[in-house]
């Protein structure tokens, strides 16, 4: 794996997601981006949610702050969202149709309450039809500071770490 072709890319709305992104990035390297909705999801989790699920049940595309000058450049990306409602935020469905994926390797991670990776991974698998998908890791929000040994044993049995 050259960290020159790799990136790790992710969405968090209150932090864990970004904790765990750095923690990849710490050991795959590379670029790491943050997806930045135009319009930022409001602090509040009650709100946070009615707002979610309203664009989940309408499979809205949020228009992102994010632009990635070239993505061509990228033979692997570890791409890294909060499970909301099952699946990835929409601004990840919107950041994943937004650029073309085909011939690359997507390798998906998400911290979550208890859902796991729900159906996140095929519903990337149906966005980026032409990419290879990788094995993803989920990571419970409340194991997030102790599940190293997850980490690491997932990034050995994709060969990305010694
Ligand atoms: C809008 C919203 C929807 C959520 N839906 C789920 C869900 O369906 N399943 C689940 O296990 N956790 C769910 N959660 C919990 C988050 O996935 C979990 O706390 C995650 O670690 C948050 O990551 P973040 O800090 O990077 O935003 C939801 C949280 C929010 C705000």
């Amino acid at each position: 794996m050259n960290p020159k072709n790799t990136l790790v890319v992710y969405f968090s709305h209150s932090g864990n997601t970004r904790t765990l992104a750095n923690q990849i990035h710490s050991i795959v390297r590379g670029d790491i981006i943050e997806i930045e909705p135009e319009n930022p999801y409001p602090a509040d989790y009650d709100t946070a949610v009615k707002r979610a699920k309203q664009e989940m049940e309408s499979g809205a595309r949020p228009g992102l702050k994010t632009k990635i000058k070239d993505i061509g450049k990228y033979d692997m990306v570890f791409i890294g969202y909060p499970m909301w409602w099952g699946t990835m935020p929409m601004p990840v469905h919107t950041f994943l149709s937004g650029y073309d994926f085909s011939k690359k390797t997507i390798v998906p991670f998400c911290t979550h309450g208890g859902s796991s990776l729900g159906h996140s991974v095929e519903d990337i698998k149906k966005l980026c039809p032409q990419s290879t998908v990788l094995e993803g890791l989920a990571v419970s929000d409340s194991d997030l500071k102790n599940d190293s040994d997850a980490l690491n044993g997932w990034l050995r049995k994709l060969k990305m770490k010694a």
